[in-house]
């Protein structure tokens, strides 16, 4: 995770981060600290080791520690592909990304070496649970195109997955892997191909209702472990579906962080343990 020090809104570049009357959303930086806090928490409880980054002044975003990279193991050694953000005011982050996974002599990836195209990590790209194929979002910060290197690089095969709302910008808004055989998704997000695509994958989809997905982010939930989920409260429809299909359900708030348009999945990178 990223320290939250100096997350803020400072710009706009989903339609979360503004208010109605289209000015920036202003966040309560001791509350997002506190909630941040929780979660990370929370993990302790759960038995999850947390590693920490320090925040760096003037990347108010890098608390989403989702976007930055994409983790994979390549027969040998963890490995790590470095972003290329598809805004200029996040690609600054990358640096800190790097340095962390160097010194834990992770072999790393710069995308941008090897194309221009737009790729923000986890957000969009997400390993299926058995390690054999990755699920690829594109549309808003990720483009279809960038899954070629990805796939060369990671030696993966890659379904592709269209987006089409534009407030589930990043595949991870809409579309949480539960475990091999589950996953929850609102369908809405996506192409009729796509959705085609997610059910041939897993055995069984829970839909999500979009009001509680736009409102608290259900779509945004993390099950690190095929048992427990995490996710913001406010969506009673799928933690009742949760529960019902025998998850683990965990509430911690992150409403601060919805300001920006991310939740629980998007505050942390999940790597190698060592
Ligand atoms: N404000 C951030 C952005 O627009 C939020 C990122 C949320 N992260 C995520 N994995 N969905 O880039």
């Amino acid at each position: 995770m990223v320290r939250p020090d100096c997350f803020k809104i400072a710009y706009a570049i989903n339609p979360h981060m503004r208010a109605p009357d289209g000015s920036l959303k202003r966040v309560d930086l001791p509350r997002a600290t506190a909630q941040w806090e929780r979660l990370r928490a929370l993990y302790d409880s759960l038995e999850m080791r947390v590693e920490m980054l320090a925040a760096e002044e003037g990347f108010p975003d890098m608390v989403f520690a989702a976007n930055q990279s994409f983790v994979f193991w390549d027969g040998e050694k963890p490995c790590a592909i470095l972003s290329t953000m598809a805004s200029a005011e996040r690609q600054g982050e990358i640096q800190f990304f790097e340095a962390y996974f160097k010194q834990r002599g992770y072999g790393v990836f710069h995308l941008s070496s090897y194309t221009t195209e737009p790729f923000e990590g986890n957000g969009d790209a997400l390993l299926h649970p058995n390690g054999a194929f990755i699920w690829g979002g594109h549309g808003y910060r990720t483009s279809e195109s960038a899954y070629e290197t990805i796939s060369r690089l990671t030696q993966l095969p890659v379904a592709p997955l269209r987006l089409i709302d534009p407030n589930c910008y990043h595949l991870d808004t809409c579309f949480a892997i539960l475990d091999e055989k589950t996953v929850a998704i609102q369908e809405s997000a996506f192409d009729a191909e796509s959705l085609k695509r997610i059910r041939a994958g897993f055995e069984r989809v829970l839909v999500i209702d979009p009001e509680e997905n736009r409102l608290a982010f259900a779509g945004n939930a993390f099950c690190p472990n095929g048992k427990d989920v995490i996710l913001n409260p406010g969506a009673p429809k799928f933690v009742a579906a949760l529960e019902a299909s025998g998850f683990r359900v965990h509430e911690s708030d992150t409403s601060e962080f919805i300001k920006s348009g991310g939740s629980v999945f998007c505050l942390k990178m999940v790597v190698f343990s060592g």
